[in-house]
């Protein structure tokens, strides 16, 4: 299975080049599954309902988020709907939503589990702890398990691999918008880097206008930061996994331009 994760999609432009790449990825037979990062595909902040059936439309199979879960009000009930749109596992017990869901895939279950970091981050419950406990609860699990650490801190998204090698397929991290080099297939058989990247507008401040965010940088006032729509381009992995093992045997970097115009749009 041919496995597509995708880094923070952020505003219109960047959901314009998930439906541009995905479409065209699984056209040509690379893509049988594709998980995206969605904390940014409204206008920079969080989702909503009908941007989440957007993304599923055009292509993605599941949707994580992250430390922007709750930045458009409205998520909160539309992820305690039976949707494969998940928000980090180790927020409050009790919060709205769910932080793993298990789609098929032919005849195989894929488990996505979002987890979200503690250093340099608001805090939350220990992912190690909840991750292990989700992982311990076995019934239901797909055969497949794709973990996204949505994390700050290089270090803790690395532990994070290293401790889950062998119990999933892969782990990835997301959340700084910036592509890591260091993909790889740990020991026990995960594929793993440290950050995905993210989808969207690429000649930016991490997918936020260049000129709002000097401007903030420069003179420490507040500032309204627009979305980016210049150099559109999907960032994140392929992975190849075997379906009888659950284990990855390859992964390798994506960074696609989208091919689409500058857009008004947020
Ligand atoms: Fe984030
Ligand atoms: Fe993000």
């Amino acid at each position: 299975m041919n496995i597509l994760m995708v880094g923070d999609i952020v505003g219109a432009p960047g959901r314009k080049a998930l439906a541009e790449v995905v479409g065209r990825m699984r056209s040509a037979g690379e893509a049988d599954l594709v998980v995206a990062n969605a904390e940014n595909a409204a206008g920079g902040k969080g989702l909503t309902g009908p941007l989440a059936s957007e993304l599923l439309k055009a292509g993605a199979n599941a949707l994580t988020l992250g430390d922007h879960t709750w930045d458009q009000k409205e998520i909160a009930a539309y992820l305690d709907t039976d949707v494969p749109v998940i928000r980090p596992a180790n927020f409050a017990p009790g919060c709205p939503g769910r932080g793993l869901a298990t789609v098929r895939v032919g005849a195989t279950g894929v488990t996505v589990i979002n987890l979200v970091g503690r250093v340099f981050m608001d805090a939350t419950d220990c992912p190690f702890r909840v991750v292990n406990a989700l992982l311990n609860d076995a019934a239901g699990l797909g055969r497949i398990i794709l973990v996204d650490m949505h994390a700050e801190a290089t270090a803790e998204k690395v532990v994070m691999g290293r401790y889950l090698d062998g119990r999933v397929t892969a782990v990835v991290g997301t959340h700084t918008h910036v592509q890591t080099s260091d993909e790889t297939i740990l020991p026990g058989g995960t594929a793993y880097i440290t950050d995905l990247g993210m989808t969207g507008g690429k000649n930016s401040a991490i997918g936020r206008d260049l000129e709002s965010v000097t401007a903030m940088l420069l003179t420490g006032m507040p500032t309204k930061f627009r979305v980016s729509n210049k150099d559109v381009t999907l960032e994140g992995v392929l992975i190849e996994a075997n379906e009888q093992t659950g284990k990855a045997t390859a992964i390798r970097r994506v960074r696609e331009p989208a091919g689409i115009a500058e857009t008004e749009q947020e």
